[in-house]
């Protein structure tokens, strides 16, 4: 039997936080030898909030270096930029004009980006998880790693898909496949250093609330020793009162390799004072593997080009395949 088909990506915006390792790419990898794979970056996503063309391609380069350097293996998995395959912005454009508008005014992630957009927001910015299902209903993926806030993403993916397959196909003859979430429980959702209600994110203004995969020791030392803390004295998960103690004892747990049991009962009596330094320990030490990898791929440009033109061979006879499948079923003629 063939094994089932997995797409995931992170936009080119920043570097990758904890967050974006410990709730997506860190899953990819656990399970990536279970799959067919297909991990790309979504750089066309990057560009609906306002960008630096100076840095766009250096950064989707540095983002599949990352995937690399935490383990991405090319015996199981497809690395691409989603720029160099068109068929993503095609299909795109065919599921717009069958997705209603008020759908996409629904997805919280618009309502909270356009904010900080104002009047300037781009309809892109709005369109963007049309996008995000083209990119995934290309590849006729089983299963969607990602992270808790995706949630909301991938159930309009899945209306989408109900949709078309209701107005343009049949139950024999789906035009496109159910894909499923996959999200596990621990990581799914990491915490802003600076407020553990708020999630880690690139687009925090306070570079202090997040840990980058590539921050030297030193900085990773110093926004550990001023996260926000509490006056309390022992550490424990799960009391709402106390959102950092659970996301940094979450941390640790993930990091260090650990059970949750174990370090409830080994944190139970510490202090901050004790404990910080051993989350500083830990996160310097589970990083700085990915950040010698990092820097090897970095140096063999040659090498990581051959991986992304690799990649996208791979992928793009997929994703042609699929949109010429659409396309039929909405009734275009095919070019003479
Ligand atoms: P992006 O680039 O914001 O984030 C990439 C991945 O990291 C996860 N993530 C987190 N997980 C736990 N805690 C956090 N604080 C945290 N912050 C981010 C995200 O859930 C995501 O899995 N729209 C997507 C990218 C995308 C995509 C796709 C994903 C485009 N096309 C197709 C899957 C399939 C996004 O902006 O992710």
């Amino acid at each position: 039997m063939s094994k089932q088909r997995v797409l995931s990506g992170v936009q080119p915006t920043g570097n990758l936080h904890l967050g974006n390792y410990l709730g997506a790419i860190r899953n990819w990898v656990e399970a990536q030898s279970e799959y067919e794979n297909f991990f790309c970056v979504v750089d066309l996503h990057a560009i609906t909030a306002p960008h630096n063309p100076a840095t766009l391609a250096a950064d989707t380069y540095t983002i599949a270096a990352l995937y690399l350097a935490c383990g991405i293996d090319l015996q199981y998995s497809n690395i691409f930029v989603q720029s160099h395959i068109p068929a993503h912005s095609e299909l795109t454009w065919l599921l717009n004009c069958i997705t209603p508008l008020n759908w996409l005014e629904d997805m919280i992630q618009f309502k909270e980006k356009r904010v900080r957009q104002g009047k300037d927001v781009n309809v892109g910015l709005l369109d963007y998880p049309v996008l995000m299902a083209s990119d995934i209903l290309l590849y006729d993926a089983d299963k969607v790693p990602v992270g808790e806030d995706q949630k909301q993403h991938l159930e309009l993916t899945r209306d989408i898909v109900i949709r078309i397959n209701h107005q343009f196909g049949s139950e024999e003859h789906p035009v496109l496949k159910m894909p499923e979430p996959l999200i596990r429980k621990e990581g799914a959702r990491v915490m802003s250093l600076t407020d553990g209600t708020k999630k880690m994110s690139k687009s925090d203004p306070t570079e202090m609330s997040r840990i980058n995969l590539l921050d030297p020791p030193d900085l990773i030392q110093k926004k550990i020793k001023r996260c926000k803390t509490d006056p309390v004295k022992g550490l424990e998960f799960d009391n709402p009162e106390r959102p950092e103690c659970h996301n940094l004892l979450t941390l640790y747990t993930i990091l260090s390799g650990k059970t949750k049991a174990d370090v409830a009962v080994e944190c139970q009596d510490m202090g901050w004072g004790q404990f910080k330094p051993l989350l500083t320990e830990t996160a310097i030490a589970a990083l700085k593997p990915i950040q010698e990898k990092y820097q090897a791929v970095m140096d063999d440009q040659g090498y990581l080009e051959s991986v992304l033109r690799d990649g996208r061979q791979n992928a793009e006879s997929i994703a042609n395949a699929t949109l010429a499948r659409v396309k039929k079923a909405l009734g275009y003629s095919v070019p003479v």
